[in-house]
């Protein structure tokens, strides 16, 4: 048998980690089947004893979880700051000079910034905010690109309790105005540009756009990059704001239960969802999932290729490693730009001991072919992470051979923007199956039902569900609580996560993708209605129905069937606009790969459009039960 056919078998059956991971790892095989019970067998005692050990509280809590179903509590009366538990404590730890971020971006800048700077370019940013009237509650949208400058923001909004919504800097100005709208947004904080592929992607002019005629977007603070650009009215330049600031500021502590942030996230129904994540358990579960998933040392470098504007970036970028006062490389650029090397350039200059990245990379690396990475030393890597989607054991079989050159260990992690770290994932020391995301983490009680909530037999593909709240599950949907009530009735009581999965005799879940109308494009989540609605407000369509095909790079893309408004003819030309329309109001992410016009659509005698018939057509699929399809 071929070295490659061996590991392949080993993909698809048990695998361990190489032995020197195994040694030094803090959580072993034995070690993970017993903390595990304990944690389920009595989720508060664990939680309270990781709290104390992991966290620095400024008040301990009364109660440990209070649970009123569908809401619930953690860490009620106790008080936290989590800015406090992200740098001051390193500092007075002795870490002041421990290199908190590296930042470099295609053009091979580099910033490097310690705990003890960033400590007191929060503080600067921070007293800025208070002085321009920002208190507690008050939410801020920011929409810049991966730069110490964004953190700076993200982290001075923590400091003070105001609520940071981040939006991705590649959404378009309408998708941008829609969050802005919805969590009324006081002040923005927003960046010039981005490069990206040797082109400058201007930022600050979506930005106008979006809060045109918006009466209650008092402040807008403009990070100005080397081409500077003239600011008026309600705008302020980044630097100029802090730079008279003291970089003193002691952490006021806050609520365990006070908002942190609200992110966004595509549901079934065509406006995203504002997913909101509390202090205490969001700072918790995100700092202890990073210091087992990545078994953090102190000499690691850490590199998660994410973006900020998602949630991976906000628990595995931000929050997650800083809390753990980790150093960690950041990258602002594309992954294959200017060459299908960079990234892998990169862990050879910086020595990266722990990467995490999503599939949709691994297999954009995969068709560049080998010969890429081949050329550099990736000898310091120890753990790779995988995120997004599954990991198909191609996939992972090239990720472990030719990026960890079969010494490292590949993990996955499941998770959601709702769930705010790691729910399912194999631990690096723990016994792996490759192509399975894993086992749930410490607390975290998980199960494959059926629609009636059932548990289903081993092996048997069904919904997955959390059995009950786990200390960084999102709190509410931004003044939309039947939104989040949903979450937690439509499956018996237990948290409904829209994907469907199985899960076998030793107890490791294989997810299968979503259960509902959500895609997901390279990682990223866009539900089918949003397209919909973008390509119906487009004049020329009439009706819209968009369905997700398997794509080799991006795990899925987007095709759209549209009919036209009478009288409209179909062409190459309409085919661009319609496109170009969709691009505007949501982004490149949003964009389908393929529109087709058609003269009707399948629908059922509600008039529900019937996208299983479309894609199971599309597919050359078995259409399965068509009895409520009406013509
Ligand atoms: O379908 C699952 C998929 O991504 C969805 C969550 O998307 P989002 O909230 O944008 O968060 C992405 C980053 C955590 C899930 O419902 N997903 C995420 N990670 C995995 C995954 N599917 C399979 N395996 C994973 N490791």
């Amino acid at each position: 048998m071929s070295d490659e056919s061996e590991v392949l078998l080993q993909a698809k059956q048990e695998f361990q980690a190489p032995a020197n991971i195994i040694a030094n790892a803090a959580i072993s095989e034995a070690g993970y089947e017993k903390l595990y019970a304990e944690s389920i067998a009595d989720p508060e005692k664990f939680w309270a004893k990781i709290a104390s050990e992991e966290l620095h509280w400024h008040k301990k809590w009364d109660t440990v979880l209070e649970w009123n179903y569908p809401d619930y509590k953690w860490f009620s009366g106790g008080e936290l700051n989590i800015t406090y538990n992200c740098l001051d404590r390193h500092i007075a730890g002795g870490k002041e000079n421990t290199l908190a971020y590296i930042y470099t971006n295609e053009e091979g800048k580099e910033e490097r910034i310690t705990y003890g700077e960033l400590l007191k370019k929060v503080n600067k940013f921070a007293n800025g905010l208070k002085e321009m009237g920002v208190v507690k509650g008050d939410r801020i949208t920011v929409y810049m690109p991966l730069t110490i400058e964004q953190i700076v923001a993200i982290l001075a909004c923590a400091r003070i309790g105001a609520i940071h919504s981040v939006v991705y800097a590649g959404f378009s100005a309408s998708a941008l105005r829609l969050r802005i709208e919805e969590s009324q947004s006081k002040v923005i904080i927003c960046s010039a540009y981005t490069k990206r592929r040797g082109k400058i992607i201007l930022l600050k002019s979506v930005v106008d756009e979006a809060v045109d005629g918006l009466v209650y977007v008092e402040k807008i603070i403009v990070h100005q990059r080397e081409e500077k650009f003239e600011l008026v009215e309600k705008e302020v330049d980044y630097y100029d704001f802090i730079i008279d600031q003291s970089d003193e500021m002691t952490a006021e502590p806050m609520d365990a239960e006070q908002p942190l942030f609200i992110l966004y996230t595509s549901g079934t129904t065509g406006k995203p969802k504002g997913v909101l994540h509390t202090t205490g358990g969001y700072n918790l579960f995100t700092h202890y999932t990073t210091r087992l998933a990545f078994d953090l040392k102190p000499d690691d470098i850490y590199w998660c290729t994410a973006d900020t504007g998602w949630v991976t970036g906000h628990s595995y970028i931000v929050y997650g490693p800083l809390s753990n006062g980790a150093t960690s490389l950041i990258f602002e650029g594309a992954p294959d730009f200017p060459d299908p090397g960079v990234w892998w350039g990169l862990i050879e200059k910086y020595k990266v001991t722990k990467f995490y990245t999503a599939p949709t990379a691994v297999r954009l690396f995969m068709k560049y072919g080998e010969a890429w990475p081949a050329k550099y030393d990736l000898s310091s890597l120890k753990i790779l992470g995988s995120v997004g989607e599954p990991i198909n054991p191609e996939a992972w079989l090239w990720y472990y051979k030719n990026i960890g050159r079969n010494n490292c260990v590949v993990i996955d992690t499941w998770w959601q923007t709702e769930t705010g770290g790691h729910m399912i994932l194999s631990l690096p020391a723990c016994k792996q199956k490759p192509g399975r995301a894993g086992r749930p983490f410490f607390g975290v009680e998980t199960d494959v039902v059926n629609k009636n909530g059932e548990s289903l037999p081993a092996n048997t593909v069904g919904l997955l569900v959390i059995k009950k709240p786990w200390p960084s599950a999102l709190r509410t949907c931004y003044n939309d609580a039947p939104r989040f009530q949903q979450y937690w009735t439509e499956m018996k009581g237990f948290y409904f996560a829209g994907d469907l999965a199985t899960k076998d005799e030793d107890g490791f879940i294989m997810i299968l993708g979503r259960s509902d109308d959500v895609l997901n494009v390279s990682g990223h989540r866009i539900g089918t209605a949003e397209v919909e609605s973008a390509l119906v407000s487009c004049e020329s369509i009439a009706e819209a129905a968009v369905i997700g095909k398997p794509h080799e790079i991006k795990g899925q893309s987007i095709k759209a069937f549209v009919i036209l408004r009478q009288g409209v003819v179909p062409s190459e030309t309409l085919l661009q606009t319609v496109k170009n329309h969709v691009r505007n109001e949501l982004g490149a992410i949003g964009m389908p790969d393929e529109i087709e016009f058609v003269d009707k659509l399948p629908k059922t005698r509600s008039g529900k459009i019937m996208r299983r018939v479309l894609k199971a057509k599309e597919l050359g699929t078995e259409i399965g039960d068509v009895s409520t399809l009406e013509d």
